[in-house]
């Protein structure tokens, strides 16, 4: 048999941890990248082709007789590369167009959730700014405000007071602080608890279950600081057990596939739930259409199975019902930032010791925001490099993870140092 031709969107770490996995399969697979990086390109082709241009992208997997694309971030799927692609009949893993409104449209996921019996926060939604304060001066305190479109991390503010709920509305509405995605806003009773992420491969028809994981997304120790794209995450949760898990399949993933197929959204990829853990049991905060980032840096590395065989299942429909073949034992990943990171990063530092690194026991060093020059490795973006680390338990896993930071350096480096201890809220 010819070896599958595969191809990665996107260019961060969450994909070059997809391509380190996928360069494992017994089935040898060729490997692209578009438009990738340096890092990833040590282990797939890369083409500077812009995922957002879909004939482009269509274009390139017909030339390079592409036998499977998986999507990495949101918004090819939001600009709908998976209708694109698969119009050529190019298998693809990643939902449509429309079933990744479950991630660009805050109303949409709700009012999903709401018709299908999904628990989430009571909420209300608006397209206008005057209505949305009215209500953020009534509603209980505290609220969250929600813009409703892709914000990159900055469209939810839990306000604690009237003041700042109606900030947020007109910031949002009004304002424009977060253009288009402002224009409709939800606002959401809060929820008190600790967060947990649950990856399901969806297929259209079945699920199967990813251990679940904890991001941090403060910039701070303590959870304190701003909110950032994720300073680091673990795996697996000890407060996270089977019963758990069954109450996560039968209230969410089990309604979630009923509610796609009563809906006709085409869904093959991943959903990652991110679940607030209250006293009554989980709720959804929020669906996301793709991988998480960096809970998938945490995740590949437990995966016992060839990857590739489970994503292109799921792109075909075949998904299989046994569960997802993990290693026991734990991994905990921690996200190197850059000074300034997340309001204003500083780049192009010289980056020091990643050999060092990959040197250390059980450790991998994922590449998030890196380029290459003739000087050596420089920083590239606010998250730069993913350290991630396995061991029989999260203690353990975590002492290798930061033996691994710990030999990196670059000016001004950031990084979070409780990643694997229990969230203080
Ligand atoms: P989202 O993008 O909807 O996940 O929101 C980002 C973050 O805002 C979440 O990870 C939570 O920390 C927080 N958040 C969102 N919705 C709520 C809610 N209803 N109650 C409390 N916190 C929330
Ligand atoms: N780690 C959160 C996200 O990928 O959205």
């Amino acid at each position: 048999m010819k070896p599958p031709r595969v191809l990665v969107v996107g260019s961060g770490g969450r994909e070059h941890a997809l391509l380190w996995k996928l360069s494992q399969s017994p089935r040898k697979p060729e490997l692209f990248a578009a438009p990738g990086s340096t890092a990833i390109g040590k282990l797939a082709d890369c083409h500077g082709v812009d995922p957002l241009n879909g004939p482009a992208m269509v274009e390139l997997c017909k030339e390079l007789k592409i036998d499977l694309v998986i999507v990495g971030p949101e918004a090819p799927l939001a600009a709908g590369l998976a209708d694109g692609l698969e119009a050529f009949n190019i298998p693809v893993f990643g939902p449509s167009q429309e079933a990744a409104k479950l991630e660009s449209s805050k109303a949409f996921a709700k009012d999903f959730m709401k018709r299908h019996g999904i628990p989430t926060a009571g909420y209300e939604s608006f397209t206008d700014a005057a209505r949305a304060a009215d209500a953020a001066a009534e509603l209980e305190l505290p609220l969250v405000v929600k813009a409703d479109g892709l914000a990159a991390g900055k469209g939810v503010r839990v306000c604690a007071s009237r003041r700042e709920a109606i900030e947020a509305v007109q910031d949002f509405m009004t304002k424009g602080a977060v253009g288009e995605a402002g224009q409709r806003v939800v606002l959401e009773k809060c929820l008190k608890g600790r967060e947990a992420s649950v990856l399901a491969l969806v297929d259209g028809e079945r699920y199967q279950v990813l251990p679940a994981c904890r991001d941090h997304k403060r910039l701070k120790d303590k959870d304190e600081g701003p909110n950032t794209g994720g300073m680091g995450a673990y795996s697996p949760l000890p407060d996270f057990d089977e019963k758990l898990l069954e109450t996560v399949r039968r209230e969410v993933l089990d309604k979630f596939v009923k509610g796609i197929r009563a809906d006709k959204l085409k869904y093959r990829g991943v959903v990652f739930v991110g679940l607030m853990l209250t006293e009554k049991g989980p709720q959804v905060l929020e669906f996301n259409v793709r991988f998480g980032d960096p809970e998938t840096q945490t995740l590949m590395p437990l995966l016992e199975c060839d990857l590739l065989d489970l994503l292109e299942s799921c792109a075909k429909g075949r998904l299989s019902a046994a569960p997802i073949p993990v290693k026991k034992g734990a991994s905990v990943c921690v996200v190197l930032a850059s000074e300034g990171y997340p309001e204003k990063p500083i780049t192009n530092r010289r980056i020091h010791g990643i050999e060092g690194a990959e040197a250390e026991l059980d450790v991998l060093v994922f590449h998030a925001g890196t380029r290459r020059t003739a000087e050596g490795w420089m920083t590239n973006g606010g998250r730069v490099l993913n350290v991630v680390a396995t061991g029989p338990d999260l203690a353990r896993a975590s002492t290798r993870a930061y033996a691994g930071a710990r030999c990196v350096d670059f000016e001004g480096v950031h990084y979070r140092k409780d990643i694997g201890a229990a969230p203080a809220k």
